[in-house]
């Protein structure tokens, strides 16, 4: 036996993707010698003499290779072939036999060896297979990333569901700036699909097969988060015993999610500025920046521009991440969407439960499609699976969707020629005979606020006077809604 000369195997790529092997065999010379030409190659090589150490070893550790010994005191090769199967099924194992028999040969590749060799052996054939297992590692990887990113990208196209024209356009604009680099902004209220847009966005872009990192910021206390963006180093703050990488570092080459970006702290909110503009990131307790490549797709369901107003957020971060606003209309604005979003739910989560697919009466269409949905696309699908759930019949009817009819818009005031367009209209007709003897002052909002007052106070006693439960349904938020309160003069009765 040989050691060869060149310590550079041929492919030096391929091979590069083995990093630490596990060598058994309870003769010294041999592990001597398979140990110091696999450590020529720069690969990590950890020996044990028999087998019930390697088991030992493997439990611990992480190898990519494991060349075994098929004799060895108190294991043989074969049978802790037969747990590593068990225990770690991607750790590719090549048995080592001492005689060419068929037998051990097949025994091998029946209990799932990779390969084997017949001792005694040149160097070279260590090579040949090193750097096979390497080839077949590397493509098995391969293979699950691309899986991985079938998987993602089908379920992206197959889970964006809707067909308004607000739909279409949010799927144009997906399409035009996925491939670039440009930071987005998506606003919409809770449930309407920001993060799903989000992810379209990243597996739509040059970006897929790269990271897709999200963070809430919302969910995250202040002295967390900034550690959680940006990393931090070994002994930053108390608790900090390892250097860790930072959300933007992890998201290297890929993309951030930036998620409830409205309730991200002005200090960090300062950092943040400084990512996109520098493309770096400074590790908390760190000295040194580290450059990352990151695309920035962020998300609020707060007003943002309303919180740059109040000072709450910073107007120069507002603009940069604003370079593409996606806005995405709340689901009462688009109900002709209902149908469809229905049908689909109702088949995916019958699949789900496996059970058999059912239908939907059209006067549950019609109730669904009525309804403000203040939860959005989130709460229809909720609704959904709730009735799914709860009804034993195949046809899903408007009874099974009772509890909904509190908050649906009274199809009555709104049907053709009772609207309440034609009652104002011919309220206003009847009111202002002669326009010129109008006092001018303020008309609009006058005549605005003797709608909005009694609208919001319906809803307020519909409610029973619950102002969270009574902003959903209006849509607006409660902030608002108490301001409306306020300026409106409405008295608030206990519910
Ligand atoms: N257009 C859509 N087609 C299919 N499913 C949708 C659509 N929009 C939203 N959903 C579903 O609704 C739920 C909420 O979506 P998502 O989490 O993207 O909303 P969000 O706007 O990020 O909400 P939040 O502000 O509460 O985080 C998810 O289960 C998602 O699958
Ligand atoms: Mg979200």
């Amino acid at each position: 036996m040989t050691l060869p000369s060149s310590p550079i195997p041929k492919n030096t790529e391929v091979i590069m993707s083995l990093t630490r092997i596990l060598v058994a065999d309870d003769e010294e010379s041999m592990r001597w010698v398979l140990s110091k030409a696999l450590k020529r190659k720069g690969f990590t090589v950890d020996l044990a003499n028999d087998g019930r150490q390697a088991l030992a070893l493997i439990q611990e550790n992480s190898y990519d290779l494991a060349i075994l010994d098929i004799k060895m005191p108190g294991m043989t090769g074969l049978d802790l072939l037969e747990r590593i199967r068990e225990m770690k099924s991607d750790l590719l194992v090549v048995i080592m036999t001492a005689e060419a028999s068929m037998k051990n040969a097949v025994e091998a590749m029946k209990r799932g060896a990779y390969d084997y060799i017949t001792k005694p052996f040149d160097l070279d054939v260590i090579d040949a297979i090193v750097e096979k297992v390497a080839r077949a590692r590397q493509i098995a990887g391969q293979v699950s990333l691309l899986k991985q990113e079938l998987k993602e990208h089908y379920q992206v196209e197959k889970n964006i569901i809707g067909n308004s024209a607000a739909m279409q356009s949010i799927y144009k604009t997906i399409g035009k700036v996925a491939d670039s680099d440009i930071t987005i902004l998506i606003q919409g209220e809770s449930g309407t699909g920001k993060e799903m847009v989000a992810r379209a966005v990243h597996f739509n872009s040059g970006r897929l097969g790269k990271p897709f990192v999200a963070i809430n910021c919302a969910a995250i206390p202040r002295d967390l988060l900034e550690s959680e963006l940006f990393g931090s180093e070994k002994g930053a703050y108390t608790g900090a015993t390892e250097r860790k990488q930072g959300k933007f570092e992890q998201a290297n080459q890929g993309t951030i999610f930036l998620d409830e970006i409205g309730d991200m702290p002005l200090d960090l909110q300062a950092k943040i500025l400084r990512v996109l503009q520098e493309h770096e990131v400074t590790r908390v307790g760190g000295a040194h920046s580290i450059p990352v490549d990151v695309r920035v797709v962020a998300a609020t369901n707060q007003e943002l521009q309303e919180r740059v107003r109040q000072k709450e957020f910073r107007e120069d971060l507002y603009y940069r991440l604003n370079v593409v606003p996606i806005t995405l209309a709340p689901l009462r604005e688009r109900l002709d969407d209902v149908p469809v979003l229905v049908h689909y739910f109702l088949d995916r989560i019958c699949t789900e439960l496996s059970i058999p697919p059912k239908q939907i009466s059209e006067d549950a269409l019609t109730l669904l499609g009525s309804h403000t949905w203040p939860g959005n696309v989130r709460e229809l699908e909720n609704t959904i699976k709730r009735a799914v759930i709860l009804s034993n019949d195949p046809m899903l009817t408007a009874i099974d969707f009772e509890s909904l009819q509190q908050t649906t818009v009274d199809t009555e005031i709104c049907s053709q020629d009772t609207s309440l367009e034609a009652i104002v209209d011919k309220k206003l007709r009847s009111c202002f005979t002669g326009i010129e003897k109008l006092d001018k002052s303020d008309i609009h909002s006058k005549v605005l606020q003797q709608v909005e007052r009694p609208l919001i106070r319906f809803i307020l006693e519909k409610t029973k006077w619950n102002q969270v439960k009574a902003a959903d349904i209006l849509g607006i938020n409660r902030n608002t809604l108490r301001k409306k309160i306020h300026e409106l003069d409405i008295e608030l009765k206990r519910g």
